[in-house]
């Protein structure tokens, strides 16, 4: 089975920058799907160079349908961009932006109404609270993302134990896809793709060529000691 590799660029690069980032990452092995989300302004310029195996995704998206209100994005209008997966729920919009479980659900409809899939980003205490709340609204298609705020881009990648507790833990509320981020790197994604059915990553895909790496280390193509 595909491995569903989510490279989160957050607010970084530039249009200028998105060019070389796909030039350097080159197609991507068979054994991976990859779902690249650059900012919203950068979607367009991502847009041009997808490929068979790399599709698009976005890292937020309006509560609210196409209308007034003002600076936000519709999901009607990220998927008319070609985007087929969106972040909701992320820690680092929970923790800046006000993201609660019930905007999660809300963010989620409107996904769900625009065929894009949701990657909804949970930390252990709310797993089940925010499970449950999709699955009351009637949303049973979305990758559940197990996110420990913790290992979030500070290198503290969270134990295999741990994530095959959570992850047993997810399989007894629903068979949803599950991935695992925080720091995951070259050095790790090899043992997180065997447990999880793919990986959420940040900075270890800022770089092309060092994601690239880990994008062959994640379809079994290359030891990931090389
Ligand atoms: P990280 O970010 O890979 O830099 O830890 C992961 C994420 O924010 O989802």
């Amino acid at each position: 089975m595909q491995k569903l590799i989510f490279a989160n660029w957050k607010s970084q690069k530039l249009q200028n920058q998105v060019e070389p980032w796909f030039t350097s990452v080159g197609a991507p092995p068979a054994g991976v799907q990859l779902v690249v989300m650059p900012s919203t302004t950068l979607l367009s310029a991502s847009a041009a160079h997808l490929s068979t195996g790399v599709s698009l995704g976005a890292q937020n998206v309006s509560q609210f349908p196409i209308g007034a209100y003002t600076g936000e994005v519709a999901a009607a209008q990220l998927a008319d961009l070609g985007v087929t997966h969106c972040l909701v729920g992320h820690s680092e919009r929970r923790q800046y932006f006000g993201e609660t479980n019930d905007t999660v659900v809300k963010k989620s409809e409107q996904l769900q109404l625009s065929m894009v899939t949701p990657v909804v980003c949970v930390d252990e205490p709310y797993i089940e609270s925010q499970y449950a709340a999709l699955q009351a609204a009637g949303i049973h298609t979305f990758v559940l993302a197990y996110e420990p705020v913790a290992a979030i881009g500070t290198g503290k990648n969270v134990s295999l134990e741990q994530v095959t507790k959570i992850r047993e833990m997810a399989k007894k509320l629903g068979d949803t896809p599950f991935v695992y981020g925080g720091s995951v790197s070259v050095e790790n994604v090899a043992e997180y793709v065997l447990i999880c059915d793919g990986v959420l990553i940040g900075s270890a895909s800022l770089d092309g060529q060092e994601f690239s790496r880990v994008l062959t280390i994640a379809a079994g193509e290359e030891p990931s000691f090389a």
